[in-house]
């Protein structure tokens, strides 16, 4: 099958970026795109031209680090898939394909495709971890869950950081993604003890930022890879309200 890939081409953060167009021949329905996208960069390579710059590295959907912008969606067209996991069979012979970076004040643009998603790991530094020194890994049953509770921290573990939430939202809100890394934590007896200096050292850390304020769209729950719910960013305010006021 052949494409045209319109891609964004930026050289460094402070330069001007535009579109520019590919066609590309070659390609068949089972290609992932970041497959499509080797394929137009080896082309480049061998004419002396610069290849484009795009994120990757488990090619699962295990690692957040693939996600980009296609045809106006985080990830592409479909719910629940990371960039890796689309694969050219969703697209029809001929089509025009745009590609973008993830477009939010907190993450500026390194090169093309390429974001720095920092402020997502400064995040996590004020508090997406337990401290307590447990010494060797403990027997797993020493400490009873309840199943619900197990499910919801997996549920909101299964984050992978990728950024979709943030891109995705009018407002640039990081609260899906800070939300999900809290209340895989703080749901279980494990995270209870750090509980209230976790949610209200991770949520001030949000705003230093500069990710925008939660109002609520739930755009971020559609285009979410591993569909974490909204439900986690209304449990995150209650806790930190909780936590500001009875402490
Ligand atoms: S909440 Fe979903 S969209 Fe946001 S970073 Fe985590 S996996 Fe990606
Ligand atoms: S490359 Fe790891 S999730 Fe896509």
């Amino acid at each position: 099958m052949n494409v045209n890939f319109k891609i964004w081409r930026q050289d460094n953060p402070h330069s001007k970026g535009h579109f520019e167009q590919y066609g590309v021949e070659g390609l068949t329905g089972d290609m992932s795109f970041l497959e499509a996208l080797d394929h137009l960069n080896e082309r480049l390579v061998a004419n002396n031209e610069k290849a484009i710059a795009y994120e990757y590295d488990c090619r699962e959907g295990i690692c957040g680090q693939c996600g980009i912008f296609i045809n106006g969606r985080a990830h592409g067209p479909h719910d629940h898939m990371t960039t890796c996991q689309l694969h050219m069979r969703s697209f029809s012979d001929g089509d025009t394909i745009v590609v973008e970076p993830w477009r939010a004040a907190a993450f500026p643009i390194i090169k093309d495709l390429v974001v720095d998603r920092s402020a997502l790991d400064n995040i996590i530094e004020q508090g997406a971890y337990i401290t307590a020194k447990t010494g060797t890994a403990p027997e797993a049953n020493a400490i009873l869950i309840a199943k619900d509770l197990a499910d919801k921290a997996m549920d909101a573990a299964a984050c992978i950081g990728c950024g979709a939430c943030v891109a995705t939202c009018k407002n640039a809100s990081a609260a899906l993604f800070t939300a999900a890394k809290i209340n895989h934590l703080n749901s279980l007896p494990q995270g209870a003890h750090e509980a209230s200096k976790r949610v209200m050292q991770m949520t001030k850390q949000m705003e230093l930022e500069g990710f925008g304020s939660c109002t609520f769209t739930g755009a971020c729950e559609v285009e979410c890879p591993e569909g974490i719910s909204i439900v986690n960013i209304a449990e995150m305010n209650a806790r930190r309200a909780k936590a500001k006021w009875w402490g």
